[in-house]
């Protein structure tokens, strides 16, 4: 039997037709996992849809990655569909999801679906994430019923770092654990075509995606999720900040860029950059040419 390389693997993957939320729920039913990443421009989708991602998260985490805030709270709606047209430009196949940002959908249901309205319309993407159950969920059943999938996200969710006092995992007691496997229920009924878990411990994590006929995406949440997220910048080894625990590193841009800039900066002061190869050439006669009417004139 021949053996494919990866790379082969790669191309026929992203020949893959439109991604959907009917894709991911066959996915989840013939148990084939998702593979979701964040991303907030165009180079970089067109990479990983060719790649051939599943789904690619425009993730309000831009706010710390790309835009250096200490958290995602300053992130605006403005923020968000700049990058996200920007990825819908670069990405075909995938299924684009776009991160309502922080009071983008918690002060009226109103607002919300106008809100997640803009990412399909204006954004260009398939469908919306937003953090939370309880309190979310006039919201999340009036932008389903205008007809605009929703994913989840339960766990730790990043908009809410003052009230869990920090970044730190989730539902790691018996009452938290009860309260997490309730709010999914709670998101499944309410119409979300599926659920980020972040941040919970991996036996919870596999329980609530064998409990639900949604798929769950994990993130930091084990390997018994129905897919798997991870945020670009971390993965690449592009945001030296803070790296968590359950992140791994497939490259490590930052050391590359470093290196990068380093040896431009010498060569520019070695006067070894730009070489010949590096310049336009003029033809010798014209050359002369110009020297001699600049020559006449003087
Ligand atoms: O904003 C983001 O990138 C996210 C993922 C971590 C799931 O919400």
């Amino acid at each position: 039997m021949s053996t494919i390389s990866t790379l082969q693997a790669s191309l026929l993957r992203s020949q893959q037709l439109k991604v959907t939320t009917r894709t991911f729920h066959q996915k989840k039913k013939d148990r084939q996992p998702i593979s979701m990443l964040t991303a907030y421009d165009y180079p970089t989708a067109l990479s990983m849809d060719r790649a051939g991602v599943d789904s690619i998260l425009v993730g309000d985490s831009l706010g710390m990655v790309v835009l250096g805030y200490e958290n995602t709270l300053p992130v605006t709606m403005e923020d968000m569909l700049h990058h996200c047209k920007a990825v819908a430009r670069g990405a075909k196949s995938a299924l684009l999801i776009g991160d309502m940002p922080f009071m983008s959908y918690q002060v009226s249901t109103q607002e919300a679906v106008r809100n997640a309205g803009r990412f399909l319309q204006e954004g260009g993407m398939d469908a919306v994430k937003l953090e939370g159950a309880r309190d979310r969920l006039d919201a999340i059943r009036s932008i389903v019923g205008a007809g605009i999938p929703v994913m989840g996200h339960l766990g730790l969710t990043p908009q809410s770092v003052h009230q869990l006092g920090g970044f730190r995992a989730q539902g790691k007691s018996a009452s938290a654990a009860k309260n997490l496997l309730d709010e999914a229920y709670q998101l499944q009924e309410a119409g979300c075509f599926s659920l980020v878990l972040e941040s919970v411990p991996a036996k919870l994590a596999e329980y609530i995606s064998q409990e639900l006929v949604i798929p769950t995406i994990g993130i930091g949440a084990g390997v018994g999720c129905d897919g798997q997220v991870l945020v670009t910048h971390d993965l690449l080894g592009l945001f030296d900040r803070f790296t968590p625990r359950f992140v791994k590193k497939y490259a490590d841009l930052y050391g590359e860029l470093d290196r990068a800039f380093s040896e431009y900066i010498d060569e520019v002061e070695s006067h070894t950059f730009p070489a010949e190869e590096h310049s336009v050439t003029m033809n010798d006669s014209e050359w002369e040419a110009f020297l001699s009417s600049v020559n006449s004139e003087q």
